[in-house]
């Protein structure tokens, strides 16, 4: 029956349609893999997300079609290479908002791209009695290079408390973030709660103030929409690994004037317009952060895991893992005793779900669902200052992504229930 296009309720458009869950696992070869007997059932995408046909074999053709050096050559496979590269860096730039493609810098990762800021950016910009804000759920690789970097310049490092609930308890933010706050660097969603973070409000706080915002999106961007330019983050850091792409690839960006204002990061080739024995100059932004080879391969490949998720459409991704996280709170709360972190509502919180059970010890715990197939994170997750503050030395953590259903979820829990029985729990 055709449709009659102007006779479209409001709705319908606003709705979208449910993501195929069962095609898209058949995307991932590695869930088709046996674990001790059973079917892989994977939740430990916090960690790192598996990787589609299309990203793998998007690897082995730039190996086997394209593969020379970037920026360099003038010959067919360097200028193949060259465009492959660059063209991955225009999606990324449409991929957070529709940024300048010369505001994002690959880096090897998340936290290479907030040692690069510490380094660079808050060497030259923070000093003694200055002030560094961050918050108590940060990831090490948002708050070791700020300890290290207070410490020698002799600022202070202050923080945002977390709430009972795991939500940032802004009620004494004026007291936090003031004319002193030079740097204020926040996750978007925790690693552990799962929270998901006003980062514009904190933005707009921090702006007030005159301090720069750095955003830690390695949880985030594989998750939701991400919108640099309506947050208005000066930084935003994140990782190609989270989000189906290859490991070894992270993306900084930058606001093209804060960018532009940095010395560089590593000393090499590429970064420099002109060199002389005793004087150097240094290349445009962003290859002035770009010394020596990348990781071209990865970069490349980095860009078919970027069509794969914008043609599920982030939102579409946001609205699977708010009704699948839903269900796994639902299903983890009819264990008793059973202590999940974070914010109960789905709306207000991503798909990492940390979990202690009384009685078993996380890295029991990650063992026994191991014998069933069942892949967790357990341990303090790079976060031990929030651990303490939990009260806790480690959680068990389930992490959903888009090749997540709720038979996983059963799965889970049918597991969980029997380890509670062998354990005699
Ligand atoms: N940051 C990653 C995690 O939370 C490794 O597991």
């Amino acid at each position: 029956m055709p449709t009659n296009t102007n006779n479209r309720s409001p709705k319908a458009e606003t709705v979208h349609s449910p993501l195929d869950i069962d095609r898209i696992k058949a995307d991932f070869p590695i869930l088709k893999e046996k674990v001790n007997n059973h079917r892989l059932v994977y939740l430990d995408s916090a960690a790192t997300s598996q990787k589609p046909e299309t990203v793998i074999n998007a690897v082995t053709d730039y190996y086997r079609r394209k593969n020379a050096n970037i920026h360099r050559g003038i010959h067919y496979l360097a200028e193949k290479a060259t465009a492959a590269y660059e063209l991955t860096r225009e999606r990324v730039a449409g991929f957070i908002g529709g940024v300048d493609p010369s505001e994002v810098v690959f880096t090897r990762g998340t936290t290479e791209g907030i040692n690069l800021i510490a380094y660079t950016w808050a060497e030259h910009n923070i000093n003694e009695g200055d002030e560094i804000v961050i918050t108590e759920m940060e990831h090490h690789a948002n708050l070791v290079p700020w300890v290290v970097l207070a410490q020698k310049k002799k600022a202070a490092l202050r923080r945002i408390p977390i709430t009972i609930c795991g939500h940032l308890d802004l009620s004494h933010i004026d007291d936090i973030i003031t004319s002193k706050t030079k740097l204020v660097s926040v996750t978007h969603m925790s690693n552990v709660l799962g929270t998901i973070n006003p980062v514009e409000e904190i933005a707009r706080l921090a702006h007030r103030q005159g301090a720069v915002v750095l955003v830690d999106g390695a949880q985030a961007a594989p998750h939701m929409t991400v919108d640099v330019k309506a947050m208005d983050a000066d930084f935003y850091v994140f990782s190609s690994h989270k989000m189906l792409g290859p490991t070894g690839v992270g993306v900084l960006y930058g606001k093209k004037h804060i960018l532009e204002s940095m010395p560089p990061f590593n000393m090499g080739g590429e970064m420099i317009r002109e060199v002389r024995f005793d004087r150097v100059t240094w290349n445009e932004v962003p290859h002035k952060f770009e010394a020596g080879t990348p990781d071209i391969a990865n970069v490349v490949a980095f860009e078919a895991a970027l069509s794969y998720l914008e043609l599920l459409g982030m939102d579409r991704i946001r609205e699977h893992e708010i009704a699948l996280t839903r269900y796994a709170i639902e299903r983890l709360s009819e264990l008793e005793g059973l202590e999940i972190q974070g914010p109960q509502e789905p709306e207000l919180r991503g798909g990492a779900i940390s979990f202690t059970d009384p009685t078993i010890h996380p890295h029991d715990i990650s063992t026994f669902l191991d014998t069933r197939g069942i892949a967790i994170r357990a341990g303090h997750h790079c976060a031990q200052p929030l651990m303490r503050i939990l009260g806790k030395v480690a959680t068990a953590r389930a992490s959903l992504y888009i090749y997540n259903d709720e038979a996983d979820v059963d799965a889970l829990i049918e597991a969980l229930i029997e380890m509670r029985r062998y354990f005699g729990a």
